[in-house]
C-alpha cells in the first residue's frame, strides 16, 4: 500500500478534523502518501481528490465541522455512481481508503468494497453514538456537552417562570444524547426510543412534580422518539393537564458544531491512527473503534446491523434522581 485517501461523509460531527489529522499524520509517519477527498462520496465521484501533507492539518484538532466537507450522495447509491468513483480512485492510484462517518457511510463503504475491492476502514464519526463496535462515536461527547449547556440555561428560565420545558435533542433513531444529557441536566423525564414511556406517564410525572412543589421540569425528548416529536408530545400533555405552563425548545444542529471535547479529540486520534495501521495490516471492510479502552476492529456488517443497546440502568437512574 502506497497511497491512501481519507474522507468524511454523512452528518458532520465535532472531532472529525482531529480524525482527519490523525489519518494524515499516521500515513505520513508510515511513509504513505495521503489524499483528502472533498465532500465524501460525492467528491469521490467528481475526482475532488487532493494531496495532503502533515502541515495541511496543523491547527485543526480543536476545530468543529470538517475541513474535507461532507455530503449525502444520491449518485453513490447507484452502481454507475460507484463505478465513476472507483475510476477516479484508480486515476489517482489510491489503494486504501479511510471513511469517517456513521452507519450510512459504512453501508456505502461495504458495498463499494464488495464491488471494487479497494480496502477501506471506517472511523465512527456521528453525534448519535448509534454504532455497534465502539463504546463512543466521535462527536457524541461534544454534542452531549453542548446539549447540557443549553439545558442548564433552559433550566434557569424554566425555574424563574415555574414552567415545564420539553427539550428535543438529536439522535435519528437513538436516545443516547437524550439519556446522557438528560441525566447530566437533571431532567424530570427522558422520552427516547429505548424506553416505553407513554404520554400518560409524562403527564403523571409532571403532576406528581407539581404536587411536590417542583418549580420547574424538563422533559428530554429524543428526536427519534416513536410517539412523536417534542412539539406533539407537549401539546398532548398540555391537553391532559391543567395549570402547567409548557414551552418547547428544539436544540437542532447546534449540537453538531463547536470545538470537540478532549474525549472526542482523543477518540478521533486513536481511531484515525487505528484506521491507517489497520490498512497497513491488511484489514478491510471494518471499523476501528474503542471498546473498554482498547482499539478494536469490527466488520462493517456488524457495526451497521448490530444494535448497541442503552444501559437500562441509566434509564432507571432517571426515575430515582428525578423524585
Ligand atoms: O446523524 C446525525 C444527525 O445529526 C441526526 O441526529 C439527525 O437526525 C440527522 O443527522 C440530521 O441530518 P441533516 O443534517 O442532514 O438534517
Amino acid at each position: 500500500m502506497k497511497r491512501i485517501a481519507v474522507f468524511t461523509s454523512g452528518g458532520d460531527a465535532p472531532g472529525m478534523n482531529a480524525c482527519i489529522r490523525a489519518v494524515v499524520r499516521a500515513a505520513t509517519y508510515h511513509n504513505l502518501e495521503v489524499f483528502g477527498i472533498m465532500r465524501g462520496y460525492e467528491g469521490m465521484i467528481r475526482g475532488r481528490i487532493q494531496r495532503m501533507e502533515s502541515h495541511n492539518v496543523s491547527n485543526t484538532i480543536q476545530k468543529g465541522g470538517t475541513i474535507l466537507k461532507s455530503a449525502r450522495s444520491e449518485e453513490f447509491r447507484t452502481h454507475e455512481g460507484r463505478k465513476k468513483a472507483y475510476q477516479q480512485l484508480r486515476h489517482f492510484d489510491i489503494d486504501g481508503l479511510v471513511a469517517i462517518g456513521g452507519d450510512g457511510t459504512f453501508t456505502a463503504a461495504k458495498i463499494f468494497y464488495e464491488e471494487f475491492g479497494i480496502p477501506i476502514i471506517g472511523c465512527p464519526g456521528t453525534i448519535d453514538n448509534d454504532i455497534y463496535g465502539t463504546d463512543y462515536t466521535i462527536g457524541y461527547d461534544t454534542a452531549v456537552n453542548t446539549a447540557l449547556e443549553a439545558i442548564d440555561k433552559i433550566r434557569d428560565t424554566a425555574d424563574s417562570h415555574n414552567r415545564v420545558f420539553f427539550v428535543e435533542v438529536m439522535g435519528r433513531d437513538s436516545g443516547y444524547i437524550a439519556v446522557q444529557s438528560g441525566i447530566g441536566g437533571g431532567a424530570e423525564m427522558i422520552v427516547a426510543p429505548e424506553n416505553s414511556n407513554t404520554t400518560e406517564d409524562i403527564t403523571n410525572a409532571l403532576k406528581k412534580g407539581k404536587l411536590q412543589h417542583k418549580a420547574s421540569a424538563i422533559v428530554l425528548v429524543a428526536e427519534g422518539e416513536v410517539m412523536g416529536n417534542a412539539t406533539k408530545l407537549a401539546s398532548e400533555v398540555k391537553a391532559a393537564t391543567e395549570g402547567l405552563d409548557i414551552r418547547v425548545t428544539t436544540l437542532g444542529h447546534i449540537q453538531r458544531g463547536g470545538s470537540p471535547t478532549a474525549l472526542d479529540r482523543i477518540l478521533a486520534s486513536r481511531t484515525g491512527i487505528g484506521a491507517v495501521e489497520g490498512l497497513l495490516d491488511g484489514k478491510a471492510c471494518m471499523m476501528a473503534g474503542i471498546r473498554n479502552n482498547h482499539l478494536v476492529y469490527t466488520p462493517f456488517e456488524e457495526a451497521i446491523n448490530k444494535k448497541k443497546p442503552i444501559n437500562q440502568e441509566l434509564l432507571r437512574m432517571v426515575e430515582i434522581l428525578s423524585i
